[in-house]
């Protein structure tokens, strides 16, 4: 296993989870499996910024002894209490137990809830600094990026920021770097782990780049704490934030549906084609065949968002809930959708797929469609129209 110095006498000490197909729970998928970036710091102190999730511990630990004896060190800085990366940081002790952690008030009590262990913990704060000999880290907090105790590492001397979670994406890859992986994966993974993570925190987002702008840190390299370390143009990812984080978009569609004998398939397909009438981008999505974190990605740069569903129990069919609770919790930004969907003798989807809508605060620019079971030639017509219509709202 040979060892990774990523930058003068700061080495990749993490590990590659190729195999998750999963996060937080089962809410969002992981296509490409991820990595648990954990980063070591040889100076005149040892410091070891982040650990990786538990079961990872062993590779982790090897990856140190590549580079130094793990008992040789001092620090721990804790960026962030979840516990893919603080998951190993008693395994750390059991070999280096004078080791200090170093974190905000919130990742003490995080850490303390979590494994209950006696740790000697030193509070720190944006401003602070650690000097561990030729260098100092100096610590940022962000808090809700993406937890309360959440907090950067800056190594000034390296001019390397350690962001944790921020700027990461779910990549496995024997590569490190984002010049050696596939651009359209690994931007195509940093929007998705944005739309799924960070979108209802955009409001903190904007503010913590403008404050890492103000701050006038000279940034050479961002290793985030998950997949690929940004060094070809670290300024490229702060910039694809910034824009997400501003609600920007294209003028494109997404038609997501379920459909229970077809009726309201038949409608999807002809909106989809109302709205290509007008030279828009518009993407179907059968929701039943479709991944819902993937959509989330593709929301994240469209402008327009149209939800159909058949009615099943005076509602939408089951399969639309999740992605109507994400809807909610994520709150996406200056979006504007409409509903349809086939009905049989009541029809009430599509009220609560507009309820889901206005509760995400994404703007009803159309009412309802609704069609009593199958949509006559002329109802698939008005499907038509609506695309039309729905695509010169943009
Ligand atoms: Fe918030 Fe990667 O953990």
């Amino acid at each position: 296993m040979p060892k990774l110095e990523i930058a003068k006498d700061v080495y990749w000490v993490g590990a590659v989870d190729w195999n998750t197909r999963f996060f937080h729970g089962h809410s969002y998928t992981t296509h490409h499996g991820t990595t648990y970036n954990s980063y070591l710091i040889l100076d005149e102190k040892v410091t070891l910024v982040d650990t990786v999730y538990q079961p990872f511990a062993g590779e982790m630990l090897d990856r140190i002894r590549e580079v130094i004896d793990p008992s040789k060190i001092d620090y721990i800085i804790a960026n962030h209490v979840e516990t893919d990366h603080s998951g190993s940081i008693g395994d750390i002790l059991k070999l280096a137990p004078k080791a200090k952690i170093y974190g905000t008030t919130r990742c003490k009590q995080g850490l303390q809830k979590h494994y209950f262990g006696n740790w000697d913990f030193q509070v720190v704060k944006t401003g602070d600094e650690l000097n561990v000999g030729s260098r100092s880290l100096k610590f940022i907090e962000a808090p809700m990026l993406h937890w309360p105790d959440s907090m950067f590492t800056y190594v000034e001397k390296n001019e390397l920021l350690m962001p944790n979670d921020a700027f990461g994406q779910h990549i496995a890859s024997s590569f490190r770097y984002d010049d050696e992986v596939d651009q359209c994966v690994l931007m195509e993974e940093a929007r998705k782990y944005y739309a799924n993570i960070l979108w209802p925190l955009s409001v903190l987002v904007i503010k913590k780049i403008e404050e890492l702008t103000n701050m006038g840190l000279k940034l050479s390299m961002i290793a985030p704490s998950h997949g690929i370390i940004w060094r070809k143009d670290p300024l490229k990812i702060l910039q694809s934030y910034m824009s997400w984080a501003k609600g920007e978009y294209k003028k494109s569609v997404l038609v997501v549906y379920d459909s229970m004998w077809g009726a309201t398939g038949r409608m999807a397909q002809s909106i989809v084609e109302g709205i290509r009438s007008e030279g828009v981008e518009a993407k179907l999505y059968w929701l039943p065949h479709s991944d819902e974190s993937d959509i989330l990605g593709e929301l994240l740069e469209a402008r327009g968002l149209i939800l159909g569903s058949s009615t099943i129990n005076n509602g939408v069919q089951p399969v639309m809930g999740p992605l109507l609770i994400d809807l909610r919790g994520l709150k996406p930004r200056q979006r504007i959708a409409t509903t349809f969907g086939s009905y049989g003798w009541g029809g009430g989807a599509v009220k609560e797929l507009e309820a889901a809508l206005k509760d995400a605060g994404i703007q009803i620019v159309m009412p309802p469609y609704t069609v009593n079971w199958n949509p006559a030639p002329e109802e698939i017509q008005r499907c038509f129209e609506i695309g039309k219509e729905f695509a010169k709202k943009l």
